[in-house]
């Protein structure tokens, strides 16, 4: 943007009226709107980037932003820092509203200093911390910056141990959003991974806690931003919940999340009226699940079938596929979806889609979002891989966020849930408030096979027949412990269901489940395995 107002001349003498300066003032407004010009605005979009307003635009109710010390610069006095002090100092920080509800912004302005971060620029960003803190807003960032400004030294540093320090005590409270929308680098990657959910853009945004020429110097090693931490990069690590090919898209999936979520701890999420009957049968999933237990389907399609108007909001799609996780709404609530993926590994547990799906859970606790939990799992994945890996501990990390969440929980058993998979799949036994069962369900110890193979195995090698009788074995162990009523007759699943009233089922035990209080013996805080 260009400024639409000239320079006043400097005052001189007292102003004859209030409309001079007023003049001067919508003049500093507008430089501070200018972000270093036409050409670093050119530039800006030269990069395939939209500029900081533009951005907010999207992101936020048109006319919605209220922006607060847009006339604020640093006080850095060396490498010619004196000679450059643009307002606002390279962030945008304020507040707007999506969907008529109030969130709390900032925003960086690569233009200036590359979106740099120095010690008021950290502080107009404490500032609105602070604001979403106190008044229970979600706080939503777009980060294009390098960093630490490294003119500043130390003090940078300092601002970004107030937005770490900040990061923590909010987290939990209010919804936190990082939005990567540029090359981030060293304190503006760290900041996001404290943060609930991270957006990244295509061929855009880069997170790396050191960038490209610092590896070259330290390594040896050359590599591109994006080879180094580009959006396509980060949906593998885990480190970005979503990835978008471009701004406005990416922006408009925001505010879609936005609107799933509440303001604050306080508060559940919005309700939003649908015409979808909450008792709608679910006949597809009949056919959708194949009832032999060794074929395979798309759980995303199960989902689809059971929530409203079969939209879902899939987060980390590209991080541990064999895990689902999605945010989506029953009779108009949201709830938040974990289901294994008989597609990927036959739907088996592993290091990264435990601790998938424990973040997960933990986040959907923290906003008093309700938990489904589709079941059709295998048991954990063996191997060398994974036991050196410290499938052990990763693994208690979802078993540890189930025991811990507090919010209604409901547990639905589609297929297969053998040994301590089945238990941390939020079984009964670990705190679920309800559990239902398909009627195709196998919750046991592990498949027949191999527990006739262990129980058996001294009288099938014995045998005359040792085939004959470990089928035999194999039958008698899935008539005795495997049939689908064993769990419901000793308790343990509250009834067993037909798949068609899935749907049904689910939004009556969540409407009773609304009201649920749980709480825990006092703790500083608990000691989950990291
Ligand atoms: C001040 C910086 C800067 C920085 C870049 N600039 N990084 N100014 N402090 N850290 C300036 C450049 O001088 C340039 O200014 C403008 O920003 C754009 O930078 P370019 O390099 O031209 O852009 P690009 O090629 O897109 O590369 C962007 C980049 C790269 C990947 C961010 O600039 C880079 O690697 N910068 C260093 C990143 C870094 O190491 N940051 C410190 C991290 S340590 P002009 O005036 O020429 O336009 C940190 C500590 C926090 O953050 C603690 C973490 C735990």
């Amino acid at each position: 943007m260009t400024p639409t107002s000239t320079a006043p001349a400097p005052l001189t003498a007292p102003p004859a009226d209030m409309r001079e300066l007023v003049r001067e003032l919508r003049y500093r407004h507008d430089q501070a709107r200018c972000g270093g010009g036409p050409r670093a605005t050119e530039q800006q979009h030269a990069r395939r980037k939209l500029t900081v307003y533009e951005r907010l635009d999207l992101l936020l109710d048109p006319g919605s932003l209220v922006e607060i010390e847009p006339l604020r610069t640093h006080r850095a006095t060396r490498f010619g820092m004196e000679r450059r002090k643009p307002p606002g100092d390279g962030v945008v920080t304020g507040w707007g509203t999506i969907e008529g509800r109030t969130v709390f912004v900032y925003a960086h302005d690569f233009r200036i200093f590359g979106g740099s971060l120095g010690e008021a620029h950290a502080q107009k960003i404490h500032k609105v911390m602070d604001l979403a803190e106190s008044t229970g807003a979600p706080l939503i960032s777009l980060n294009d910056g390098a960093g630490a400004r490294i003119q500043e030294g130390v003090t940078a540093l300092a601002g970004y141990g107030g937005i770490f320090r900040r990061n923590v005590r909010m987290s939990g409270v209010v919804p936190q959003i990082s939005v990567m929308l540029g090359p981030c680098a060293g304190g503006a990657a760290y900041s996001p991974a404290l943060t609930d959910f991270v957006f990244m853009v295509r061929d855009v945004a880069q997170m790396f806690v050191t960038g490209p020429d610092v590896v070259r110097a330290v390594t040896g090693e050359q590599v591109t931003h994006d080879q180094l931490g580009g959006a396509d990069v980060h949906a593998t690590t885990g480190v970005a919940a979503f990835v978008h090919d471009e701004e406005a898209e990416c922006l408009r999936a925001v505010r879609y999340l936005v609107s799933l979520l509440p303001a604050n701890n306080q508060e559940t999420p919005p309700v939003v009226a649908t015409g979808d009957p909450p008792d709608r049968r679910t006949e597809a999933l009949l056919d959708l699940v194949p009832a032999d237990p060794n074929r395979s389907y798309d759980m995303r399609r199960v989902i689809e079938e059971i929530v409203d108007d079969g939209e879902f909001l899939e987060v980390h799609e590209r991080w541990a596929g064999n895990v689902v996780c999605a945010l989506a709404r029953l009779d108009g609530s949201t709830v938040g979806i974990v289901a294994n993926q008989p597609q990927m590994v036959a739907g088996a547990l592993d290091i990264a889609s435990a601790e998938k799906a424990a973040r997960f859970v933990q986040t959907c606790d923290a906003f008093n979002i309700p938990l489904v939990t589709l079941v059709d799992v295998p048991g954990f994945l063996p191997g060398t891989g994974q036991e050196h890996g410290g499938i052990i501990r990763h693994g208690a990390k979802l078993l540890y966020a189930y025991c811990a969440a507090t919010v209604p929980r409901v547990q639905v058993i589609l297929r297969k849930a053998y040994g301590g998979a089945y238990i941390v799949m939020d079984s009964r036994s670990i705190g679920a408030d309800l559990s239902f069962a398909w009627p195709t369900n196998e919750i046991a110890v592990m498949g027949a096979e191999a527990a006739a193979n262990v129980i058996f195995r001294k009288e099938i090698s014995a045998a005359d027949d040792p085939e004959g009788v470990r089928a035999a074995r194999i039958a008698e162990y899935r008539r005795e412990l495997m049939h689908p009523y064993y769990a419901a007759e000793h308790g343990l699943v509250d009834d067993v269901i037909d798949p068609a009233d899935t749907r049904a089922v689910l939004t009556r035990a969540l409407a009773v489940l609304r009201t649920k209080r749980a709480s825990f013996p006092y703790a500083k805080h608990g000691n989950p395995p990291l």
